[in-house]
């Protein structure tokens, strides 16, 4: 096992193509949202309580009726085939053996019926709505008869977000094999050999195309024309119709549009800019969490994400008022850094670093943590 997840991370740059890493890391534009979403657990400070016996310490918590060993969650991201063959089925498994639920996103490279078949754990569904409804209620069908219990609804995507990165990589349609995509290849066979041999990523959950041949950034392309962009609150009423489970929507930014969700009769939210890779410039979240908890908090489940890549900030994200984070590229690290057993060992690092916190603070629960235990944090000697 690595130290940190900051160390898979530098494993999983070596043994990515940079096509792969720059998508897996990279913001929009600037890069000012992502890099304000890490910063943003670095100005808070803990208010540690001293001689507080903690020779327990229990991390346990619900989430939207499913259990969880931590207050984190394993957040939907797309296209993780491009990280590792089968990596959706694989995170999965990674999850449950953490005690943790697995949200898996409508842009999965893995069938999601594959994933509740190697998934013994709670697993739930990330909902990017397309003009052609039927797409969404097809994949809501199946994914209620295969036991997925909560839909995530992403309400920030009307567009993909503009990623230089991945323009200048030849990210996008068509994939033209440029010289400097064939050498970043030659430099990583160890993942063209994997590649090839899981027959290459392609969004399975979706008829985008039905040329079968297309490749994965034709099929991310034809994802992203398709959106919806005319969704609006009304279509809440639609899913309830259509989803018998709890309803989250993903990618909330301000009390305003938290109310807005509340007045709908959603279950819960998650507070998030998207990792920094949608709307460059977006607010970020953390920020926010204290006073629309504050406001809601009693009425619906709020959940946060963007930046976590320590125990610590889960920690501080549930003092702040989170009943749990997401967790996007942190996993990811570990699978792209050191495949399936990666995965597992990022999940098992934030624990024992949210355990190791939790004592330190003085805490011996995970519900001790509230605003007490942290403030933002004040210029030395001001
Ligand atoms: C994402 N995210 C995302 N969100 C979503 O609702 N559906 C999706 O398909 C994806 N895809 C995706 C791919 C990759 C490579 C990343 C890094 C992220 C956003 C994700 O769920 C989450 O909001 C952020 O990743 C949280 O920020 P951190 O933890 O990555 O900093």
């Amino acid at each position: 096992m690595l130290p940190s997840v900051m160390d898979y991370r530098t494993q999983a740059r070596k043994r990515l193509p940079r096509l792969a890493f720059d998508y897996l890391e990279g913001g929009a534009e600037n890069g000012v949202t992502l890099r304000r979403n890490i910063a943003a657990y670095g100005e808070l400070e803990f208010l540690p309580q001293v001689l507080a016996d903690v020779t327990g310490c229990a991390l346990g918590t619900t989430v939207l009726g499913a259990t969880a060993a931590m207050p984190a969650i394993v957040g939907p991201t797309g296209l993780n085939g491009l990280f590792w063959p089968d990596a959706d089925v694989h995170l999965a498994r990674a999850a449950h053996q953490a005690g943790l639920p697995f949200v898996l996103s409508t842009a999965s490279t893995s069938l999601l019926e594959e994933v509740r078949a190697a998934s013994a754990g709670e697993l739930w569904l990330q909902l990017y709505v397309q003009r052609d409804r039927r797409i969404a209620e097809h994949l809501m069908d199946r994914a209620w008869a295969s036991g997925y219990t909560v839909l995530l609804l992403t309400v920030d995507v009307p567009v993909h977000g503009n990623r230089d990165h991945d323009k200048r990589n030849g990210f996008k349609l068509p994939l033209r094999p440029s010289a400097r995509l064939l050498l970043d290849l030659a430099a990583h066979p160890g993942w063209c050999w994997r590649m090839l041999r899981g027959g290459g990523p392609q969004l399975k959950n979706l008829a985008v195309s039905s040329n079968a041949r297309e490749d994965i950034t034709e099929q991310a392309s034809a994802l992203s024309r398709q959106m919806d962009m005319a969704l609006t609150w009304d279509d809440i009423d639609w899913l309830r119709r259509k989803w018998r489970g709890r309803i989250v929507v993903k990618g909330i930014q301000t009390l305003t549009d938290a109310s807005r969700a509340r007045a709908r009769g959603v279950d819960g939210i998650v507070l998030s800019n998207h990792g920094g890779r949608q709307l460059e410039s977006a607010p970020c979240v953390l920020e926010a969490l204290p006073e629309v908890a504050a406001e809601l908090g009693q009425s619906i489940e709020i959940l946060v994400d963007g930046g976590v890549r320590r125990g610590s900030d889960i920690a501080k994200a549930a003092a702040l008022g989170a009943r749990a984070v997401l967790l996007g590229r942190a996993p990811l690290y570990g699978l792209a850094g050191r495949g399936p057993r990666g995965a597992g060992e990022v999940l098992a690092i934030l624990r024992a670093e949210l355990e190791n916190t939790l004592r330190l603070l003085g805490r011996d629960h995970i519900g001790a943590l509230d605003g007490a235990a942290v403030r933002r944090r004040r210029a030395i000697f001001d």
